[in-house]
């Protein structure tokens, strides 16, 4: 696979920046082609402009459907050669016409240990719950949202004087540390899948 990323994101960019401290610290032999944006005014284009990379806002509402939209944002990360797609907080499903454009080839980042608490606002979700481990899962993007094949998870306790927030901050801690790690050992190479498992050599 090709080491050219395409992060696409929707707003605070935290994970996003993870990934470029990652590459600046030679923890991740990578470079971002491209961050996209559905929100003219996510933090996360700040992020990539501070860092010198390129950045779109491709925004959502000036598009007559969702594969429209999809396929614009399809047609800029191929012309800038990404092989790698990586979803940093990205609020839009995507369309078959996208997960077909980059087959076992698009990350996502979810807050919680997936298959539990699929969806938005995960944390509080398993802190409402009563879960007492929750943590964060890297995936390969399906057609299901949140529901792609295993790359990485890690386990996050949680404690009885969580609230939603302080739990929130405990596992984008472990997405920060897991999601570079997760990309490295997909641009590697030596995974296959077997069903819906996810193996490394
Ligand atoms: C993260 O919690 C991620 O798991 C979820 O959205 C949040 C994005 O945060 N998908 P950031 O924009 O990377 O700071």
């Amino acid at each position: 696979m090709n080491r050219v990323l395409g992060v696409l994101v929707s707003g605070r960019g935290s994970n996003l920046q993870a990934i470029i401290d990652a590459i600046g610290a030679g923890r991740l032999d990578a470079r971002i082609g491209l961050v996209v944006s559905n929100r003219p005014g996510a933090q996360g284009l700040e992020r990539a402009g501070r860092a010198g990379i390129e950045t779109l806002v491709v925004d959502h509402r000036s598009f007559p459907s969702r594969e429209a939209f999809d396929l614009t944002v399809v047609r800029e990360l191929k012309q800038r050669g990404v092989g790698l797609v990586c979803l940093a907080g990205f609020m839009r499903l995507l369309s078959p016409a996208f997960v077909q454009a980059f087959p076992n080839a698009i990350l996502n980042v979810h807050p919680a240990l997936l298959p539990a608490f699929p969806g938005l606002e995960a944390q509080h979700q398993a802190w409402e719950h009563g879960v007492k481990i929750s943590g964060a899962t890297v995936h390969l993007v399906t057609n299901e949202l949140d529901a792609g094949p295993i790359v990485l998870q890690a386990a996050v306790p949680v404690l009885d004087d969580d609230t939603a927030e302080s739990l929130a901050a405990r596992i984008l801690a472990e997405e920060h540390r897991i999601y570079p790690e997760a990309i490295r050992i997909v641009l590697e190479g030596r995974w296959r899948l077997e069903g819906r498992r996810f193996l490394s050599r």
